[in-house]
């Protein structure tokens, strides 16, 4: 058995216990946004206001996310925006390798469910989980890389801007490129976009 709805998934993953992150946590944030979205955003992991609300992207660094869309004409409706972990990792601390593989499954689902054109990794570590290799957000940052079934665009995490206001030109910049990107005929490379939960022994 696998998910096929976002729903579905929601519901097999239930209250997780896969890793220590499930001993902390408020909620576990799932996932927000249109289900049949051609744009789909990976943060990092919930922070405080996410684990209080469930929401993802709620926080400070949300509200500046939802600026972002504002200035290439989208709203968080027409978008998805889900983490790489799904469970605040306690004072905010970067996720484990561990909670990355645990949660990986997630993810994967949720965007062979959703079926994007184009996956906006949010910073460093949402960057590297979706590459399989560390990322250089100096040099990889704005750039499209071809995936299978879908197109990976690294952008600098809102909460950089936020602790650096000259990031916050760039990320507006890179946001001018994924919508440059959304508009193009282009197709992503075929390819079943990600390894099924089934095969990947989860469910
Ligand atoms: N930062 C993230 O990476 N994700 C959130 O949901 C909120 C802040």
């Amino acid at each position: 058995m696998f998910a096929l709805t976002l729903n579905d998934l929601r519901e097999e993953i239930g209250e997780c216990e896969l890793c220590s992150l499930c001993k902390s946590r408020t909620r576990l944030v799932f996932g927000d946004g249109n289900d049949e979205a051609s744009l789909l955003f990976v943060g990092e992991a919930p922070g405080r206001a996410e684990d209080a609300q469930g929401l993802p992207f709620v926080g400070p660094a949300g509200k500046l996310l939802d600026t972002l869309l504002d200035g290439i004409g989208l709203k968080r409706s027409d978008v998805y925006i889900t983490n790489v972990v799904k469970c605040r990792p306690p004072g905010n601390r970067d996720p484990y390798p561990e909670e990355i593989e645990a949660c990986n499954p997630f993810l994967r689902s949720q965007l062979s469910i959703i079926k994007p054109k184009i996956v906006c990794a949010l910073g460093r570590i949402a960057a590297s989980a979706l590459l399989g290799k560390n990322v250089q957000m100096t040099r990889m940052h704005g750039q499209k890389f071809p995936m299978p079934g879908f197109f990976l665009v690294p952008v600098y995490h809102p909460a950089a801007a936020l602790r650096n206001p000259a990031t916050v030109k760039v990320i507006e910049e890179d946001f001018g490129l994924l919508r440059m990107y959304l508009n193009e005929d282009e197709e992503p490379p075929p390819g079943e976009s990600q390894t099924e939960p089934e095969q990947m022994g989860l469910f």
